[in-house]
């Protein structure tokens, strides 16, 4: 019987599980969709969907032609875990996911516009003293990445007054935001901002792109904003730069293991914020319908939308 075959190594997908049944039964009659390691035969297997798929699953399907990310990155179903050449790997791009993370990383840009940050380690210390208040247009904010999230808070930046410039591989033209691209624009993108957002994807050319290096040539006194994975981190860089500067902080969302361990130092660092890869995601009816849309494409011969270019990874 034809499957869709639901996976990950890391979390539980139950929830997702029922929805995508329910949602196939209705439909897409006839097709099954099953939840890892509960497996049907792997001749059956017509699309995988994942969240860190177990590695080498996939190359054991002989007649897999779909296989999706349920999020917006993809580096997890590349890597170890991909697929045959010549199946499209897609990913779920929705404006409710660029919305979310406009939302978190607009807050966390206030946070340090309007020197929360201070106020909380005063009020550690019974400290009554208002920070420097400055207007909108004073604070830069700068983006690594300026696809759909990144390009989407861009303009959710502007509109709030900031000064906007952005990053990205290719080059882009954005209305009111000063862009560079490529590796040897890094440099001269870094020197402008008081708040630096990651919003790249995970790839070989992005791993441990957070690192003392760039910390060094970014201003005395920028914050980071770090919504991309865990992986573009170097954890000890990041706390030389607070510690010795130039760092004033950093709001992290991503981990290169999650859930963070215990014995992490950035749970306890006073200047660091830890939130649990919450800054966004897509609704589950939005990550079931885009798939199961795919899979009818496919099915119909159309090609599959959202897929990544596998060389560059993203
Ligand atoms: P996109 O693929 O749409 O955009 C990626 C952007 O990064 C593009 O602008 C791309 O450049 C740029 N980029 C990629 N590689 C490089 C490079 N080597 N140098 C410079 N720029 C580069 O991804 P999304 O915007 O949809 O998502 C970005 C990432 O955000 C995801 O991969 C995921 O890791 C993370 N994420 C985190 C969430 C969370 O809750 N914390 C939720 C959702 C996503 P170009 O435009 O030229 O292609
Ligand atoms: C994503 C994520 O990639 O949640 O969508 O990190």
């Amino acid at each position: 019987m034809p499957t869709l075959l639901l996976c990950s190594a890391t979390d539980d997908l139950s929830d997702l599980h029922t929805l995508f049944r329910n949602e196939a039964a209705r439909r897409m009659p006839g097709l099954q969709v099953r939840l890892w390691p509960d497996m049907p035969d792997p001749a059956d297997v017509e699309a995988v969907a994942g969240w860190y798929p177990p590695a080498g699953l996939m190359q054991t399907l002989p007649n897999l032609r779909l296989a999706s990310s349920i999020a917006a990155g993809v580096d997890h179903v590349l890597g170890p875990a991909q697929p045959r050449p010549e199946v499209p790997v897609c990913r779920i791009v929705d404006p409710g996911l660029a919305a979310g993370m406009a939302e978190y990383v607009l807050w966390a840009v206030l946070y340090y516009h309007r020197a929360l940050d201070q106020a909380q380690q005063q009020q550690t210390q019974q400290v009554w003293k208002m920070p420097v208040q400055k207007a909108a247009h004073q604070t830069h904010v700068g983006l690594m990445g300026l696809g759909a999230l990144g390009s989407h808070l861009s303009q959710v930046l502007r509109a709030q007054g900031f000064v906007v410039s952005g990053w990205s591989r290719s080059a882009h033209a954005i209305d009111g935001v000063t862009t560079y691209a490529g590796p040897e624009a890094l440099e001269p993108f870094l020197q402008a901002p008081d708040v630096l957002v990651c919003l790249l994807p995970l790839t070989d050319a992005t791993r441990g792109i957070l690192n003392r290096k760039l910390f060094d040539t970014l201003k005395p006194g920028a914050a980071l904003v770090h919504c991309g994975r865990g992986e573009h981190l170097v954890v000890d860089d990041l706390l030389q730069a607070l510690d010795q500067g130039p760092l004033r902080g950093a709001v992290l969302d991503v981990f290169a293991q999650e859930p963070l361990p215990a014995s992490s130092p950035l749970w306890t660092h006073p200047r660091v914020v830890v939130t649990p890869h919450m800054a966004s995601g897509a609704q589950p009816e939005v990550i079931v319908g885009q798939i199961l849309d795919n899979l009818q494409r496919v099915r119909s011969g159309q090609p599959a939308l959202n897929t990544v270019d596998r060389s560059a990874g993203y």
